[in-house]
């Protein structure tokens, strides 16, 4: 990735501030933050989290599978190109912002028909679950809130299998094409463009559109029909896959390709936490040195959870958090979201949703899987007491969007019956420092993701970034 933190664009302003201040800031450690509350000075408290991570043997995050350029200049055209929505007016990059490291920094996004980009995006389809920062994706475990895509072993031991949603035919001439390493992220890739909401539009709007919903295959022939007529595109397929011939692409090929653009060009790691377990005692500030030291502490709890290399253990849990939105159809007013049950079937797994990464989540807020917390301090916050946080949130200090403030749905009661056994109790640990420490998960290259978008796409549509 070519990138460099490109302040004086406005595009970048709004993320761009406070985490180049923080990151400024950690160039500092010696500005005045060098003493911690019980006086230990800034050697003292390196010298204790390299302790810590020794001992919990802290590793920085590996890098992606090398991938040939060709694979990856298609899966780039691919991802900015809004030819495979149905109304061609959306791509990945709309919910997925290289201004916004990945994101779209709303509460929820806003899918076809929508005009504007991020916060300002107005009258698209209202899409259920939060965008999830797609940056290092390349963990390859579990995709999406819910993990309906996942690459693991059987539970009854075995060789990772891959495991898509009920009723998703992707069947082995599509997954026979993936590369090994990237099934999840390419599994995942072609599931957005059949999506009604997100992608592919309504009856009546496009031959996407017109196709009956659950049949996947006649979508995807539909969407690779689109993108073969453009010999431009059919060059690229070519120079991706060397002998492929043209009536043998398939969605399998594009989903790979999308993969491909996303574990090697997504991958933002160089953070200073990152620049500290490499070795550089000076990457941290003594606040976020002590924020690290509560957060691998086991009084927070946080490493129960958010553990590893990504800061997922890429399970499941319930930690309490509000439900607004349109949902996912459960519950009386349908409204609810009942996360992993949906693709388990078991009550246990009621309002579990997958423990998001936290590399660089300073960037891409909101929180939570229907973005009910704005900001990072607030949703650090509701760890310290998950019941109280639950009872107390207030819709209105979160969510701007007229049309979101009155779908809170009723419902703690029946999340607090099954919350995290380990979020059951109340927490001590600073959030200031915390948080701190969070915000130095954040990488200097997701700062300006400008450098990862293509000056055209072989369509010729208008690029969202
Ligand atoms: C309308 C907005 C929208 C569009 C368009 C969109 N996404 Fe997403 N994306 C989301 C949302 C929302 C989720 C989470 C959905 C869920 O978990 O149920 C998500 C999840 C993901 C994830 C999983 C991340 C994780 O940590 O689990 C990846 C990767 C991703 N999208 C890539 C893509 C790609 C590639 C495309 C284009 C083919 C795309 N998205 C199009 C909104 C969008
Ligand atoms: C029991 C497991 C568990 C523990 C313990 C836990 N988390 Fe989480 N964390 C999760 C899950 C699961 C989510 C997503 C939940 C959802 O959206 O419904 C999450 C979400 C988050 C988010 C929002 C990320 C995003 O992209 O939206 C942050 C920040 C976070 N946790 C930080 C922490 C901190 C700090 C601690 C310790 C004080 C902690 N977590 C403890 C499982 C856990």
């Amino acid at each position: 990735m070519n990138l460099s933190i490109q302040s004086e664009s406005p595009r970048y302003a709004t993320t761009g501030i406070l985490v180049l201040a923080s990151f400024l800031g950690s160039c500092s450690s010696g500005g005045g933050d060098d003493q911690g509350p019980g006086g230990e000075d800034l050697e003292q408290l390196v010298s204790q989290l390299r302790g810590v991570i020794t001992a919990q043997s802290i590793q920085p995050v590996p890098d992606a599978p090398s991938l040939s350029a060709d694979l990856v200049e298609l899966g780039r055209a691919l991802y900015f190109d809004k030819e495979i929505s149905g109304n061609r007016d959306v791509s990945c990059a709309t919910c997925h912002l290289a201004s916004r490291a990945g994101s779209d920094a709303r509460t929820l996004p806003s899918g076809v028909g929508g005009s504007g980009l991020g916060p300002d995006r107005l009258a698209g389809a209202m899409v259920p679950r939060h965008s999830p920062v797609n940056l290092n994706s390349f963990h390859g475990q579990a995709m999406f809130w819910d993990g309906r895509v996942e690459f693991r072993p059987p539970p009854g031991g075995g060789p990772p299998e891959l495991m898509t949603p009920a009723g998703v035919a992707m069947d082995a001439t599509i997954t026979g094409v993936f590369t090994p390493g990237l099934e999840t992220l390419a599994a995942q890739a072609i599931l957005p463009p059949t999506s009604r909401a997100e992608m592919r539009g309504e009856i009546g709007e496009s031959e996407l559109g017109d196709i009956v919903d659950g049949n996947f295959t006649e979508i995807w022939d539909a969407i690779v029909a689109r993108l073969v007529s453009f010999p431009a595109y059919v060059g690229m397929f070519q120079d991706a896959y060397p002998g492929l011939l043209v009536g043998d692409i398939h969605i399998g090929h594009v989903g790979n390709a999308l993969a491909a653009f996303e574990a090697s060009e997504l991958q933002c790691t160089d953070s200073p936490f990152q620049a500290f377990l490499e070795g550089d005692d000076l990457a941290l500030t003594a606040t976020e040195i002590r924020g690290a030291l509560e957060f691998f502490s086991p009084a927070s709890r946080c490493t129960v959870c958010h553990s590893g290399p990504f800061f997922s253990d890429f399970n499941f849990h319930n930690i309490g958090l509000p439900q607004l939105g349109p949902g996912k159809g459960n519950g009386l007013g349908s409204n609810d979201d009942f996360g992993r049950e949906n693709v388990t079937g078991l009550a246990q797994d009621r309002y579990k949703f997958r423990t998001p990464s936290l590399l660089n989540v300073a960037l891409t807020g909101p929180y939570g899987h229907a973005g009910q917390y704005s900001t990072l301090s607030s949703i650090v916050a509701h760890y310290r007491n998950v019941a109280t946080a639950l009872d107390d949130y207030n819709i209105m200090d979160h969510v701007t969007n007229p049309d979101l403030i009155a779908t809170q749905v009723a419902n703690q009661t029946e999340v607090l019956a099954n919350l995290a056994p380990s979020l059951a109790n109340p927490l001590q640990f600073s959030v200031t420092d915390v948080t701190a420490f969070l915000e130095s998960l954040s990488a200097t290259d997701a700062l300006d993701l400008s450098g990862i978008v293509p000056p055209s796409v072989p369509s010729g549509h208008t690029i969202d970034l």
